[in-house]
């Protein structure tokens, strides 16, 4: 029986590019693990979309004297393009900024509400009477009544590092026209996580046997040590979700409350757009479902306490105001293995200084497949890492290239003109030929576990050690020698070479999906390994967005499979290319300008 596989993956702020530590955090696991649940021939939906609200998007249109519309499209647009060259394959990735997506955290918001989990508060906020309206955290800026700093946000100060009380803030100012703002009474809704967090911390109770270390103390550690505050989760902006309650209608859902709603909004859409309705439900209301969640270490507390307790807490009620259907839950989030970050040239990542690797620029210069190898095998699963170019140049040129690049071309190109382009006929294979057999066989298993337990790294060293037995094997057995002095013995090692390549191909093919591909092609195969992603004009009542889908693949490959031998393939050209050690130089050169 196929496996219904949620692949969830953080929707990006559309108000930047998207850089290494963005791909390596969350977009290229959840497509690694997608892809091989698809090989594998379980039933995948892998979701994710721009997240088009909240401050982060206003604060640029702000800067830039334009609209938040306009910004998150202009971004929209972008990471779509990035992710078709990148081979990030989205099932959909859609926007928050949906007809859909504004109904379906309407409806949650109001599940909530209906089970008693919400509460209204009065408290008081800096109002601007120059703008005629409430300034959120990230709008004023003041001195630090901790430490004394100048431009300490309001909710934060960086020089000190303390969360502060907005209300305590020294000299405050607009951060709009520099004017200085006033204190007044504003009436916001509050989720009660208190309330919640028995359900909560059982949750993850369920959980801590098998997720990471990191991430359970970042979410049960730390709700058992401090336990959970009601969160307000509305805000005085004009931009975002309107709150659906009569007197309610100026206020807008905080982003963070609605942004995670967007995986069950971006299922729904997808359902609606395969003109299968009710498709979503087999992700969604199906208890045996597993959902992944693919995320930074900035987001756990919003996956792991947040988004469990807005689902626990809207229960079976989603459903009924959604559906009219009853005793039906949601899915509660399988694994959560957020990502540790990804550092630059030993700095922290840092979009506004220009010491980033942008996702985009990269692919102008180079290939994908050596992008997503290298972050991959330097993935921050368990602590930070760091990009260092002159390391990125050394493994693509020593693993990559040097272990299986070079194994795939040479065994190709030497049986393509020896035995003029056909699969050579072993007749009965020694017992060296069958252990390497056997021995690559076994990754199937093993890789295939690794990725399913979210150790990419490791499952990605796997693969290639086991490159690396072919090389030995084919050290030890020469067929560059014994062709010229017993060709059926040459024709041995050659066609378990072949073999070993063959599933090799398939074993790397979810790291790097291109040059897998290729090869498959090499080797003769005309049904595609993977589906091919488009993209489509989805029109609402709110407009229209661009969103990007996947064709389902034809066909499963996750099991070993047998060339026949006689069966023709082609000319082999490299997979890899070798780059110059220089550009590492260059490549440092450009950054921070
Ligand atoms: N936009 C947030 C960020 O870039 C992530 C949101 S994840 C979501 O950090 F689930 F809330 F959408
Ligand atoms: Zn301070």
């Amino acid at each position: 029986m196929p496996e219904h596989i949620l692949i969830a993956v953080a929707w990006p702020y559309a108000n930047a590019e998207i850089h290494v530590g963005n791909i390596t955090g969350s977009h290229l696991p959840g497509d690694i693990v997608a892809r091989y649940h698809r090989l594998k021939g379980n039933r995948v939906l892998m979701v994710s979309g721009s997240d088009a609200h909240g401050t982060p998007i206003t604060l640029r249109a702000d800067n830039e004297g334009t609209t938040p519309e306009a910004v998150y499209k202009r971004f929209h647009e972008s990471f779509l393009a990035l992710f078709q060259q990148l081979g990030i394959h989205y099932d959909l990735f859609t926007t928050t900024h949906t007809a859909n997506h504004f109904k379906v955290a309407q409806t949650m918001f109001l599940a909530l509400k209906d089970n008693g989990f919400l509460f209204a508060k009065k408290s008081l906020q800096w109002y601007s009477p120059a703008s005629g309206k409430f300034l959120p955290d990230r709008y004023v800026e003041g001195t630090c009544y901790l430490c004394g700093a100048e431009g300490a946000r309001s909710d934060q100060c960086d020089a000190c590092g303390n969360v502060l009380d907005p209300e305590k803030l020294l000299n405050p100012r607009s951060k709009i026209d520099g004017s200085t703002p006033e204190l007044r009474e504003t009436e916001h809704f509050y989720l009660d996580l208190s309330k919640l967090e028995p359900q909560v911390a059982d949750f993850l109770r369920t959980r801590q046997e098998y997720w990471r270390e990191t991430v359970i103390g970042e979410s049960l550690r730390k709700i058992e040590s401090e336990g959970l505050k009601p969160r307000s989760i509305t805000r005085d902006l004009d931009w975002g979700i309107p709150v659906p309650l009569e007197g309610w209608q100026e206020k807008r859902l905080y982003v963070w409350f609605e942004a995670v709603i967007g995986y069950l909004s971006a299922a729904i859409e997808w359902a609606q757009l395969q003109q299968q309705p009710q498709a979503w439900e087999d992700w969604w209301t199906n208890p045996e479902a597993r959902a992944f969640y693919f995320i930074g270490k900035d987001n756990i507390f919003f996956h792991t306490a947040l988004w469990p307790a807005e689902l626990m807490g809207a229960g079976e009620r989603f459903m009924e105001r959604f559906a009219g259907e009853t005793k039906k839950q949601l899915v509660l989030p399988y694994d959560v293995p957020a990502n540790q970050f990804m550092n630059l040239e030993k700095k922290k990542i840092s979009g506004s200084r220009n010491w980033a690797v942008w996702g985009r620029d990269f692919l102008t210069r180079y290939d994908p497949d050596p992008l997503r190898y290298y972050l991959t095998i330097n993935m921050p699963e368990t602590r930070d890492s760091d990009w260092s170019w002159e390391e990125f140049v050394q493994r693509n040129n020593s693993e990559l290239v040097g272990t299986w690049g070079n194994l795939a071309n040479r065994v190709l190109s030497f049986a393509y003109k020896h035995w003029q382009g056909r699969v050579p006929q072993p007749g009965e294979l020694r017992p060296g030929d069958l252990a390497l057999l056997e021995t690559v066989r076994s990754g199937f298993a093993r890789v295939g576990s690794l990725i399913d337990r979210v150790q990419l790294r490791a499952a990605l060293q796997e693969a290639l050690r086991l490159a690396a037995e072919v090389n030995k094997y084919l050290d030890q057995t020469a067929p560059w020698f014994e062709v010229k002095e017993d060709k059926a013995q040459a024709a041995k090692s050659i066609y378990t070479a072949m073999q070993a390549i063959n599933m090799l191909k398939v074993l790397f093919a979810p790291f790097l999906p291109f040059s897998s591909q290729k090869l498959h092609e090499y080797l003769g195969y005309e049904t595609p390994l993977f589906g091919e992603p488009y993209t489509e004009t989805v029109h609402d009542d709110l407009g229209k967005h661009t969103a990007l889908r996947l064709r389902p693949q034809e066909k499963t490959w996750w099991a070993p499979e047998e060339l026949v031998p006689g069966t023709p393939f082609q000319k082999p050209k490299p997979l890899f290319r070798k780059l110059e050690p220089a550009i590492a130089e260059e490549e440092r050169a450009r950054l921070g300008n």
